[in-house]
C-alpha cells in the first residue's frame, strides 16, 4: 500500500463519571441515565493514514494488549459506519496507541470510536453534520455522543445521547484500575437483579438538584456538591469485587481525596483532588498496590479538534 497523504493524529480522552444514577429499564433494554461526565487528559492516541487502495482498513493496536478481533474492533466498526453513511472509500491504516484499560468504565472504546468519526469527517471534508455524527455515534455505543461533543464536562441523560455541556473547574484525579475488567451489560443485569430482589428499593430523585448546583456553583468544591454524588453500580457486584472497590475507594479517601467512587459500570475507581501535588503523592502510594494507576486532570478547555 502506498501512503498518499500526510497523516492525522488525534487524541481519544478517557472519561470519568463523577455521578451516575441509573433509572428505569426501557423497552429497548437500555436504561435511562443521569450522569456527570468529565473528560481527562489521559487517553489513547489514534493515527490515520490514507492509502491508494479502495475500502481497505489496516488497524495496528499498540500499547495495552487487547484480544479483540478486527471485526469486533470499535474503530473498525466506526470506519465501516462512516463509509456507509458517506461513501468515503479511501484505504486507511490506523495506528492506535491504547492506554485506557478495556472494560474499565473509562469509555476507552467509545472515545476511540468518537475520535475515529471526527477524524474521518475531517479527512473526508466534513460530509456529516454535527447532528448526523451524533446519530451515527449513538449506534456505536451509549458513551460515544459525549465524546463527539468534545466538552470537558457534561450532564448526560437519556441512554447517553442527551448532552448538556458544562464548564469544568480545575481538578486532579487518580484513576485506579484493579487489574480486572467489568462487563457493562453484565453490570446492568446485576443492577436489575439487585433491584428486583429489594422490594424496598426506591430511586433517588436528586438529578435536577445536582444539575442545578452544577450550573450555579462557581466552584464544584464549594458547599456540599460532592456529597450528593453516587454511583448506582457500586452495591450490585458480588462480595469479592465489591470488597476490592471499597478498599480502593477508602485508600483514596485516606490519601486525601475530596471524593472517590467507581467510574461507569467499573472496574476503575477514581479519587478527586484539589491539588496536583496531592494527586501525585496519592498515585505514588497506590502504584505499590494496584496494577494501573494514573494521575491526570480534567480537560480544561474544549478538546482539540482533530
Ligand atoms: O451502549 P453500550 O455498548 O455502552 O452498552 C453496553 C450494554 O450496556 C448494553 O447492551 C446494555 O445492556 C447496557 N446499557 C444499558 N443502558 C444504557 C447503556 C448501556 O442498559 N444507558
Amino acid at each position: 500500500m502506498i501512503d498518499i497523504s500526510p497523516d492525522l493524529t488525534v487524541t481519544a480522552p478517557a472519561k470519568v463519571n463523577l455521578h451516575l444514577a441509573v433509572k428505569d429499564r426501557r423497552n429497548d433494554g437500555f436504561h435511562t441515565l443521569e450522569s456527570l461526565f468529565i473528560a481527562v487528559n489521559f487517553g489513547d492516541t489514534l493515527n490515520f493514514r490514507l492509502t491508494k487502495d479502495k475500502n481497505t482498513v489496516k488497524i495496528c493496536m499498540e500499547g495495552l494488549k487487547l484480544t479483540v478481533k478486527k471485526k469486533d474492533n470499535i474503530i473498525f466498526k466506526a470506519i465501516n459506519l462512516f463509509r456507509e453513511k458517506t461513501g468515503f472509500d479511501t484505504g486507511l491504516i490506523v495506528n492506535a496507541e491504547k492506554r485506557v484499560p478495556a472494560g474499565g468504565g473509562l469509555g476507552g472504546g467509545s472515545s476511540d470510536a468518537a475520535a475515529t468519526l471526527l477524524a474521518l469527517n475531517k479527512i473526508a471534508g466534513f460530509p456529516l453534520t454535527k447532528e448526523s455524527l451524533l446519530e451515527t455515534g449513538a449506534v456505536l455505543g451509549s458513551d460515544v455522543p459525549f465524546f463527539l461533543h468534545q466538552s470537558p464536562a457534561a450532564w448526560v441523560t437519556g441512554r447517553g445521547e442527551c448532552i448538556k455541556p458544562l464548564k469544568a473547574p480545575q481538578m486532579y484525579l487518580a484513576l485506579v484500575n484493579p487489574g480486572f475488567p467489568s462487563d457493562t451489560a453484565r453490570a446492568f443485569h446485576l443492577l436489575d437483579k439487585y433491584r428486583e430482589q429489594r422490594a424496598e428499593y426506591k430511586e433517588q430523585k436528586t438529578g435536577q438538584e445536582i444539575f442545578d448546583c452544577l450550573c450555579s456553583s462557581a466552584s464544584w468544591f464549594d458547599g456540599n456538591l460532592f456529597s450528593k454524588f453516587f454511583n448506582d453500580f457500586l452495591d450490585v457486584f458480588d462480595e469479592s469485587e465489591k470488597k476490592t472497590y471499597d478498599k480502593i475507594i477508602s485508600d483514596l479517601y485516606e490519601l486525601g481525596a475530596v471524593y472517590a467512587n467507581l467510574s461507569g459500570a467499573g472496574s476503575t475507581c477514581f479519587g478527586v483532588f484539589k491539588e496536583r501535588e496531592a494527586v501525585q503523592k496519592a498515585a505514588d502510594v497506590l502504584r505499590e498496590c494496584w496494577g494501573v494507576v494514573v494521575d491526570c486532570r480534567v480537560q480544561s478547555t474544549k478538546i482539540k479538534e482533530p
